[in-house]
């Protein structure tokens, strides 16, 4: 019998082993070769991402856990002393940040091998899977800044999970949602415990998630229909010999023809696939964008979350954009429009990628709608409706679950601004204990345009007489020794 090398393997396979690992494993394998380097580097395999566990040796991956659930409280009480211990030597430590300075105290340098972690990732994991990362974990982080935040996400324009409990970032931290449609995707964000928020997020938030309002095509509409895809999509033609095999299944999957164009009225095709046998696709695409895998083809290797950062071959558009510094509304949408024209964005990031064609996943009411500009794209339906969102409009506003608890300096602004854009249909939870200065008048106008919320997930101030003032499930934080309430120490 003749033997096959593992080297020999496809990538295809590769990719299917690799899914057993965790990312330490996977950081290692990372070394082993340039091929490998180069699979390691793909997408699927970094979709949920909890940097703050894994620098604590716990290298879970998985979905995160149910929004109710409430995290193990000594986990919890041990990161906030790993925090504080970290901000009084970070203080004291003038210039001294090297390793034998923290080797003293296993807090301190747990926080330390946070921090580098963290900016292993910014530098040389997420400029090459950053699109396809759906979950975010960065609760009660004592080394995150805005600036990392930022960085992140910019980078991963498709979060669905967004977990900043308790960090200290700012407003600034989001400035990349400044855009239309730049977060679409999420649904799930928890702010509770940043007390440096303020309207400014809330207002940047809703700008990103989209406007509901603004219907970009009629499903009637003549010239829609004169467009109905008769051949196969140009999409496919980004993926390579690599790819063949996903192909053949893609072809199969054709459900569904047409989507609207961008945010003009044109249409432009669409293919809709099984979500499962999406992520080959995907990966597919994300190989043939970055060149193919040929050992040739790669100029250097990294080691993906840190150490040795040598970057070879392409780099990919959002990296640029960090060159550049980081992008204000008007500065992306026109380094987006200056890129597409130059024909350099071939990233896949979502946020960024205005043209040719991007691969993307999509699982239970989450309806991944694009405002592509008359792209050709390979999209998923909504398994809970049986069609696409964009059916209906190019926004989604896919928020279910909010979390603002302890964020005080939220006012009725931040919360009319939510209300904009055509509310948060699918908002759930609704936390909003400790926000002292919201109103009745402001939590009434944003539960009239939250048609989806329990009862059971809303909560505020007791002492407001707001909605549902019978059954919501007031303060949250009556007996939290740590967030913000205007009863506290009663
Ligand atoms: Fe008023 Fe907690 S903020 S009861």
């Amino acid at each position: 019998h003749a033997s096959t090398h593992i080297s020999a393997l496809p990538q295809e396979v590769l990719v299917r082993l690799f899914r057993y690992l965790g990312p330490e494993d996977l950081c290692r394998c990372s070394q082993v070769c340039r091929t490998w380097a180069e699979v390691v580097k793909t997408g699927s395999l970094w979709r949920h991402l909890y940097p703050v566990r894994w620098a604590r040796g716990d290298y879970y991956r998985g979905p995160p856990g149910e929004p109710d659930q409430d995290p193990d409280e000594d986990w919890v009480q041990n990161l906030q002393e790993e925090g504080r211990a970290y901000q009084e030597w970070d203080e004291d430590a003038d210039v001294d940040e090297s390793e034998e300075a923290c080797e003293d105290s296993l807090a301190i340098s747990a926080v330390h091998k946070e921090k580098k972690l963290l900016n292993g990732m910014i530098q040389n994991l997420l400029p090459e899977v950053g699109s396809s990362v759906r979950t975010l974990s960065l609760a009660y982080s004592a080394a995150v800044s805005s600036k990392m935040v930022r960085q992140i996400l910019s980078l991963c324009p498709n979060l669905i999970h967004l977990d900043l409990t308790q960090t200290d970032v700012t407003d600034s931290a989001f400035e990349s949602w400044a855009e239309l449609g730049a977060c679409r995707t999420l649904e799930h964000l928890d702010l509770s415990g940043c007390e440096k928020i303020t309207d400014y997020t809330l207002k940047n938030l809703t700008l990103g998630l989209g406007d509901l309002t603004t219907p970009r095509f009629s499903k009637n509409s003549p010239d829609c229909k004169n467009k109905l895809l008769k051949t196969p999509p140009s999409a496919i033609k980004l993926l390579d010999q690599h790819s063949r095999y996903s192909l053949g299944r893609a072809r199969t999957a054709l459900v569904f023809k047409w989507r609207p164009g961008g945010r003009s009225m044109s249409c432009s095709p669409v293919w809709v696939l099984d979500p499962v046998e999406l992520a080959d696709i995907e990966d597919a695409a994300d190989w043939a964008r970055r060149g193919g895998l040929a050992a040739g083809n790669s100029e250097g290797h990294s080691s993906i979350l840190g150490v040795q950062v040598q970057t070879g071959g392409r780099s990919c558009c959002c990296r640029r954009s960090m060159k550049r510094s980081f992008r204000t509304d008007i500065g992306s949408a026109y380094l987006q429009q200056l890129y597409g024209t130059l024909g350099e964005m071939q990233c896949g990031h979502s946020a960024c990628c205005g043209s040719d064609a991007t691969l993307r996943t999509v699982k239970g009411a989450q309806c991944e709608p694009q405002a592509t500009g008359g792209s050709t794209e390979l999209w998923t339906k909504c398994p809970s409706e049986g069609k696409t969102r964009t059916e209906q409009s190019g926004a989604c506003r896919a928020l279910r679950f909010l979390s603002l608890s302890g964020c005080y300096q939220i006012t009725d602004f931040g919360l009319r601004c939510l209300s904009q854009g055509g509310g948060l249909p699918l908002l759930e939870h609704l936390n909003l204990s400790g926000c002292l200065f919201i109103t009745e008048v402001g939590l009434h106008e944003l539960v009239s345009v939250c048609p989806s919320l329990k009862d059971e997930h809303f909560y505020y101030c007791d002492n407001i007489n707001g909605p549902h003032a019978d059954k919501a499930s007031g303060c949250q934080n009556l007996q939290c020794g740590f967030r913000v309430c205007c009863r506290s120490g009663e």
